[in-house]
């Protein structure tokens, strides 16, 4: 039974990474940080066959020792400071998380056990100002956010240990994936929420920014079977991770709203709070590397996508569901 170690399981993907391994036989190692009080809610359902060991990414040491304790096959480093606005308002902890974290995973691998699989969770956030459309691995970066910059030193740092000490260390660069287990703040689960909200008649509107910024959105759970193709390969490599269509925040919104037979424009107003100092206009991705060599392929479509994501956050509400997983 091969043991998989990964970070940010109380994450919205750590939650679908660890279904689908402890699904696959795997023994599964949660890494959690210190916390006043318990945020176990995406993994309640599976919690009791995960093991937990308490490790932060901003301590070398305490990732050292976990390391040590839980002997792992396969490191998954799922965790950051994973949301864009607030890398402008927070970027030095953006940037000890997000960029200086990798680099403590992938060196306390290269002390504990040189011979652990890495993967590193990198972003479609790198392309930032894209320089082609689509992106793909090749595509040069340029960062808009201290969360892009901080990703793109982590994707370079895991090129540069799996060129200096031969670490099995791959990156995936993931297009926006959401689910109904999406943090709150995210546009996506904050219109499916807000629209749920209002069909019952617990709000009258619902304030966002930029409208037009388009995105590449999948659902989280497909994104999860890259991750651990990428690591049952022979070799480590980067792989572009995507649907290859791209949408508008307006059109999520808009269908969002139909499915609760709503009007979007009754409801939103555009408010200044939510821009961004820096915006990425547009990410289309294409994954034709990961499709031809891992045999990874996307399930969920874009309006299946929305509709889970309403009808979860109505059941939600109406408390049919006491917690999203
Ligand atoms: P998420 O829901 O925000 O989860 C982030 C996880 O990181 C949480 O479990 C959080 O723990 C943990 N974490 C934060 N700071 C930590 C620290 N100092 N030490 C240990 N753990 C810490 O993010 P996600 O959407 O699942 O994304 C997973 C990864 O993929 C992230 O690296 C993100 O940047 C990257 N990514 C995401 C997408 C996407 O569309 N979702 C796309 C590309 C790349 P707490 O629960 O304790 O806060
Ligand atoms: N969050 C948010 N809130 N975004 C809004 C709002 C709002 O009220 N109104 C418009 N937007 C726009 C943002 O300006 C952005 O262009 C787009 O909606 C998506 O924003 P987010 O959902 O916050 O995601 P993101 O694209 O910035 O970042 C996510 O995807 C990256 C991959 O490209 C995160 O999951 C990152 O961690 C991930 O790396």
């Amino acid at each position: 039974m091969p043991t998989a170690f990964i970070t940010g399981v109380t994450g919205q993907d750590g939650s679908y990474l660890a279904e689908l391994l402890l699904d696959k036989g795997y023994r599964v190692i949660g890494m959690v940080r210190r916390s006043s009080t318990v945020n176990f809610e995406r993994i309640a359902h599976v919690q009791d066959r995960i093991e937990f060991v308490n490790a932060d990414l901003l301590d070398e040491v305490s990732i050292i020792e976990a390391l040590r304790e839980t002997e792992p096959d396969e490191v998954y480093n799922l965790a950051a400071q994973s949301f864009v606005q607030t890398s402008f308002g927070q970027p030095v902890l953006t940037g000890e998380t997000t960029a200086l974290g990798v680099t403590r995973m992938l060196d306390a691998i290269r002390i504990v056990d040189p011979s652990i699989r890495f993967y590193q969770a990198s972003s479609s956030e790198m392309f930032g100002k894209v320089a082609e459309v689509p992106q793909r691995e090749s595509t040069p970066f340029h960062p808009r956010s201290p969360y892009g910059v901080a990703k793109v030193y982590g994707h370079w740092i895991t090129v540069n240990y799996r060129e200096s000490y031969g670490l099995h260390a791959s990156s995936g660069i993931l297009f926006n994936h959401e689910s109904p287990r999406r943090g709150l703040e995210f546009v996506t689960r904050k219109i499916s929420h807000a629209a749920a909200k209002i069909a019952l008649g617990r709000a009258d509107e619902l304030r966002l920014g930029n409208l037009d910024a388009q995105r590449d959105w999948g659902f989280a759970g497909d994104y999860v079977d890259a991750m651990w193709r990428m690591l049952q390969q022979d070799s480590p490599d980067d792989y572009v991770v995507c649907t290859g269509e791209s949408h508008s925040v307006r059109e999520f919104v808009d269908l969002a709203f139909k499915r609760v037979n709503l009007d979007y424009d009754d409801y939103v107003v555009v408010d200044e709070r939510f821009f961004r100092p820096a915006e990425v206009d547009l990410l289309i991705g294409d994954s034709t590397k990961a499709e031809d060599v891992l045999g990874w392929q996307r399930r969920t479509g874009f309006d299946a996508l929305v509709a889970d994501m309403v009808d979860a956050d109505i059941a939600l509400l109406e408390g049919k569901l006491r917690a999203i997983s």
